[in-house]
């Protein structure tokens, strides 16, 4: 159970400082965005590499970009420990996680909440992580979208048949209200934005959620 906090909605300004606030973190997710796959704007590469250069955390970069195939290695070279690009904006997924996993980073596909998980099936094993969103992604802070928890349980029965080591997350929405929906489904690997942001103390948030993750599943 792993809790990977984005902070899109910490203080984008002071990012040193707000990765500071949450010790506890698994990683640190990093949301990147064009404008164009997305209708919101956050930073690239330089930041991305300012950033690498301020923590020794991990780094889980979500990239809600267009041209994922040309732009992702960069990442992976800057020294993103998690590359997650989407397969809507996918022409060669395959290539790409490939490339990725030459480049020494976890590969990570993201599906929109409408995009279904079965024509990619036979890829899964290419993958070291799925990454599930559970709002349409573009901003923090929306509703968590129920209707995703039954390709969360799809995807983790693919997973699981492949017996493979390949992690499943949720991004969006999730919160204490909702992260035992998310663990019964099947996810381990869990995003919170503003759940952590906004909490008094954001590492305290941190712990209380991987807790209540591990208590619902169980070990
Ligand atoms: C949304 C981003 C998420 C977002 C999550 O498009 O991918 O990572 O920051 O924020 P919350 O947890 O507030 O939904
Ligand atoms: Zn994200």
């Amino acid at each position: 159970m792993r809790i990977t906090p984005s902070i899109l909605n910490a203080d984008l300004a002071n990012l040193n400082a707000e990765i500071g606030r949450i010790p506890s973190s698994d990683m640190i997710h990093l949301d990147v965005m064009d404008q164009r796959f997305v209708p919101n704007m956050t930073f690239g590469l330089p930041m991305v590499e300012s950033i690498r250069k301020g923590t020794a955390k991990q780094l889980d970069l979500h990239l809600m970009i267009e041209e994922c195939d040309r732009l992702a290695p960069a990442y992976a070279e800057a020294g993103a420990d998690s590359v997650t690009f989407h397969v809507e904006a996918s022409n060669a997924p395959i290539r790409l996680a490939r490339e990725l996993r030459r480049l020494g980073a976890r590969a990570g596909m993201g599906l929109r909440p409408a995009t279904p998980i079965e024509p990619y099936a036979d890829m899964i094993g290419e993958l070291d992580m799925v990454l599930l969103m559970t709002v349409e992604p573009g901003f923090g802070g929306q509703g968590f979208l129920d209707l995703v928890l039954p390709k969360i349980e799809r995807t983790r029965k693919l997973v699981s048949a492949s017996g493979l080591d390949i992690w499943i997350q949720v991004d969006g929405g999730v919160s204490p209200a909702t992260i035992e929906r998310c663990v019964d489904a099947g996810a381990d690997t869990f995003v919170a934005g503003s759940a952590v942001f906004n909490a008094q103390d954001p590492d305290a948030m941190v712990n209380a959620l991987r807790d209540q993750a591990i208590v619902r599943c169980g070990h």
